[in-house]
């Protein structure tokens, strides 16, 4: 089963170890909760296999090579790996198996990796991290340690289906909130809050909570969907936005900086905007359900269904004072 002991180990020492308690009945929950039991014996019937390679630097996370070992007994893992559907972030490899997720993943970090503060030696927190894809391009790139934090658990399953074939690493995901996490922490050098902003019903609050978890002068990565517009601009969506029930705020550039600002951040750059194409979010035979193509007008791929611009995604950097 999933094992938090190297976790508590390592963090054992730190600011973090108050927080255990809390932590160790939420991962309790978690692991009793329908959605977990349901993927638990799943997860638990997955082959241990060797891997000979290990390459996190690339696109696609290479786990494993196809000669690694019969083929039947890659098939027979494909054939697990695939009842974890939908696989949304990546891409990963495992011994030869090309796990298309539906984001390439590795495009937002290929937009952001050389804008942000080397990881070296960081402690990095990645709120709402999926199922871990950048976590380990984190790691790759000299992080001290990666925590994720995700509460889909899904999500989290997938996380230890692939971190199973990597081996042990300061690489790891719990199944929490950012609501769970305790507030003025104080504590890690950059923290990632990605795809996730939007989500919140109250942004200001959002970015209070993150410049708590972070130390002074450690570094926000935030990435979030944008519109064109002036200062003071922000889309509310009435209803749905691009088919997601959940989306809030969708500020212009100028106004999300000028929050950033309001809420004491310094340094604030834009790092990029880029507009979200069917090249980087799309279905594939690894995601099967309606995707970025199905969310457009059909007539307009500059308009969603609904009528708004289309996703357009911004990369802020910015330090605590
Ligand atoms: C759009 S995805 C972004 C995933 C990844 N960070 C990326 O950039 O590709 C948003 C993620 O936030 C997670 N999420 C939802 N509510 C959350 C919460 N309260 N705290 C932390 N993460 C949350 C979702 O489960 C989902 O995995």
């Amino acid at each position: 089963m999933i094992n938090f002991s190297n976790f508590y180990k390592t963090l054992g020492n730190t600011k973090l170890a108050d927080w255990f308690p809390d932590l160790d009945k939420l991962i309790q929950e978690a692991f009793m909760h329908g959605d977990f039991l349901k993927w638990k014996n799943r997860f638990e019937s997955l082959p241990k296999l060797e891997a000979s390679v290990l390459d996190l630097s690339k696109g696609a996370l290479q786990i494993g090579s196809s000669k690694d070992h019969s083929d039947e007994i890659i098939l027979d893992l494909e054939n697990k790996l695939r009842e974890f559907h939908p696989w949304r972030k990546g891409p990963y490899n495992l011994f030869g198996i090309n796990i298309d997720t539906e984001w390439r993943s590795d495009l937002k970090w290929n937009r952001l990796k050389n804008k942000i503060h080397p990881l070296t030696d960081r402690k990095v927190l990645d709120i709402g991290c999926g199922n871990g894809y950048h976590c380990w391009r984190m790691y790759d790139e000299g992080a001290k340690y990666v925590i994720g934090i995700d509460p889909y658990l899904l999500s989290v399953i997938q996380f230890y289906t692939i971190k199973n074939f990597i081996g042990e690493k300061s690489v790891w995901v719990l199944p929490a909130g950012i609501e769970d996490i305790p507030g003025n922490l104080n504590y890690f050098d950059t923290v990632f809050s990605m795809g996730v902003f939007y989500h919140r019903r109250s942004p200001l609050d959002h970015l209070y909570e993150l410049q708590s978890f972070l130390r002074n002068e450690g570094q926000l990565v935030l990435e979030t969907l944008v519109i064109d517009g002036k200062l003071g601009e922000v889309l509310v969506p009435e209803g749905r936005y691009a088919q997601m029930r959940n989306v809030w705020f969708l500020p212009s550039c100028l106004t999300l900086e000028s929050w950033l600002k309001r809420c004491g951040y310094k340094n604030i750059q834009l790092a990029d905007v880029t507009k979200t194409t069917s090249e980087e979010q799309r279905k594939t035979d690894w995601m099967k359900f309606l995707s970025l193509k199905d969310f457009l007008d059909p007539n307009d791929e500059n308009k969603t269904i609904e009528g708004y611009p289309a996703p357009m995604r911004a990369i802020f950097t910015a330090e605590k004072k």
